[in-house]
């Protein structure tokens, strides 16, 4: 296991379209999957995209952690996964601002516009078929995963630039206002 070195936005790799994984049990995907395990839980994050370690394939490692995770079993919280081929279909037209932050975007947040609640499709690390409905944090997590295979990096999501910042003045910012 090796832990991976995270590339930050500026760097091409993170806005190109990412191509399917052909193989999802192949030895060397076995293996990316154990390293960005091991490099999300170190940095840490909740979530990190192949892109991010320079490997244009669609897959991603995320979870939920028990801080983050909603009494709605839809946002429950979620051991360290792995989601291969991932297809995103939003449910309702719930529309919310979520604070996301990056490990491509080291320090910062912003108030991202997401659909609340999803159905989301893909491969487990076995291969086998992953189906599930969730919600808030969780619904999320995925969709930023997802972005980052298509090219996509939060700000550009963003529709309100007043709403990004540096955490640590956010974080004033919010007990301030508290
Ligand atoms: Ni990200």
């Amino acid at each position: 296991m090796a832990i991976l070195k995270i590339a930050r936005m500026g760097h091409p790799v993170l806005l190109q379209k990412a191509a399917p994984v052909p193989d999802p049990t192949a030895p060397e995907i076995r293996r990316l999957i154990a390293d960005m395990m091991e490099t999300m839980m170190d940095a840490p994050g909740v979530g990190l995209a192949a892109p991010q370690i320079h490997v244009p394939l669609r897959l991603f490692v995320y979870r939920v952690p028990e801080a983050r995770g909603g009494d709605d079993a839809e946002d429950a919280p979620l051991a360290p996964s792995v989601l291969i081929n991932p297809e995103i279909e939003p449910l309702g037209d719930d529309i919310r601002l979520r604070w996301e932050g990056c490990l491509s975007i080291p320090g910062l947040r912003g108030a991202v516009p997401r659909p609340w609640r999803i159905r989301y499709r893909g491969l487990d690390g076995e291969g086998a078929p992953i189906e599930r409905v969730a919600a808030g944090f969780h619904a999320g997590v995925v969709q930023h995963e997802t972005d980052h295979l298509d090219g996509i990096l939060y700000p550009m999501r963003m529709t309100d630039f007043r709403l990004f910042g540096f955490e640590p003045e956010l974080s004033r910012a919010a007990e301030r206002a508290a």
